[in-house]
């Protein structure tokens, strides 16, 4: 019990200190409204599980916290944004996202096309501060890591094999390569940006990665069955969408049941990377990786 107050205490910290970070370093003042839809996308919602895996692994590593929080904002507005672009018509065609209505119905398609162009820069700028407060090294190593994980090798190009899906049965290794580059990527990364903050030895390091690859494709398996399993008014986005847009997930391929299995499987996995890591403090880490798997929205 004593634990989970623990973990609960410092989530909370986490949240608010990334959410007055955001508050800080989104502009209200970008140019002909451009602010309050970056804002309203990124601002006041969503777990903020990247953020939250960054600063465990930069716990895990005793890492520099400074950088760590950047990384932290950097990661998040990348995300925000491939959500508001995942949420336009001319992709999954959403119109609830964290509980409100997505950027697009709020704020029009191309201020949201827009918007999101913006949070994606706005994330490399929050990384390259001029002030001293991060080493250029680190500067670079972050930038080169957040990028790979969110351009073609990784994020837009799991979006694109995604939408090149739609209707097409994909075995399970297609599945599984789609998966791990549209979420998995961006969540790997938050732990890898996390541990860049530190100096950990090349097999600790080896051993963050494979855990962040086995929790970033639980947590899109996770997803996928939680869109058969949960309401909208639980998940704060479309419930059912997968099925009704004919999309590829763990469920139409595996049945829910062994997506279930399966989702334990990888936490497993996660949780034995932790354990071969030889970090001492990756509590916070391993509670993660049990809150992806067993987690209603
Ligand atoms: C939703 O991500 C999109 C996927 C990558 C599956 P999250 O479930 O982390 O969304 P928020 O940030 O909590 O809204
Ligand atoms: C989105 O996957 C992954 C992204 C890169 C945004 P989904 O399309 O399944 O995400 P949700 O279910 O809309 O959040
Ligand atoms: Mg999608
Ligand atoms: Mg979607
Ligand atoms: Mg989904």
């Amino acid at each position: 019990m004593k634990d989970t107050v623990t973990l609960n205490d410092w989530v909370q910290s986490v949240l608010d200190e990334v959410e007055s970070a955001l508050q800080a370093w989104v502009p209200m003042d970008a140019p002909a409204g451009l602010g309050e839809a970056m804002r309203y996308g990124v601002l006041d919602g969503g777990k903020r599980l990247r953020p939250l895996l960054v600063l465990a692994a930069c716990e895990a590593v005793g890492g520099a916290r400074a950088a760590a929080l950047r990384a932290a904002v950097a990661v998040e507005l990348i995300h925000a944004y491939s959500l508001v672009h995942d949420d336009l018509p001319c992709m999954d065609n959403d119109v609830l996202r964290r509980g409100k209505p997505t950027v697009h119905v709020r704020y029009g398609e191309a201020q949201a096309m827009l918007a999101g162009d913006a949070m994606q820069a706005l994330a490399f700028e929050v990384l390259t501060p001029q002030d001293g407060s991060v080493e250029p090294a680190l500067q670079a190593r972050l930038c080169a890591l957040l990028a790979r994980a969110a351009g073609h090798a990784g994020m837009a190009g799991g979006q694109a094999i995604d939408l090149a899906s739609v209707g097409r049965p994909l075995d399970e290794a297609a599945l599984r390569d789609m998966h791990r580059r549209k979420t998995g990527a961006l969540l790997q990364v938050s732990v890898l940006m996390g541990a860049a903050c530190g100096d950990a030895a090349p097999a600790a390091l080896a051993a963050l990665a494979d855990y962040g690859a086995a929790l970033g494709l639980a947590f899109q398996v996770v997803d996928d069955i939680l869109d058969v399993t949960q309401e909208s008014h639980t998940l704060g986005k479309t419930a059912g969408k997968d099925l009704h847009d004919n999309k590829p997930t763990y469920v139409s391929v595996l049945g829910l049941d062994a997506a279930r299995r399966h989702a334990a499987e990888l936490r497993d996995q996660a949780q034995a990377a932790l354990a071969r890591s030889g970090l001492a403090n990756t509590a916070r880490l391993a509670a993660l990786a049990d809150k992806v798997v067993d987690r209603d929205s």
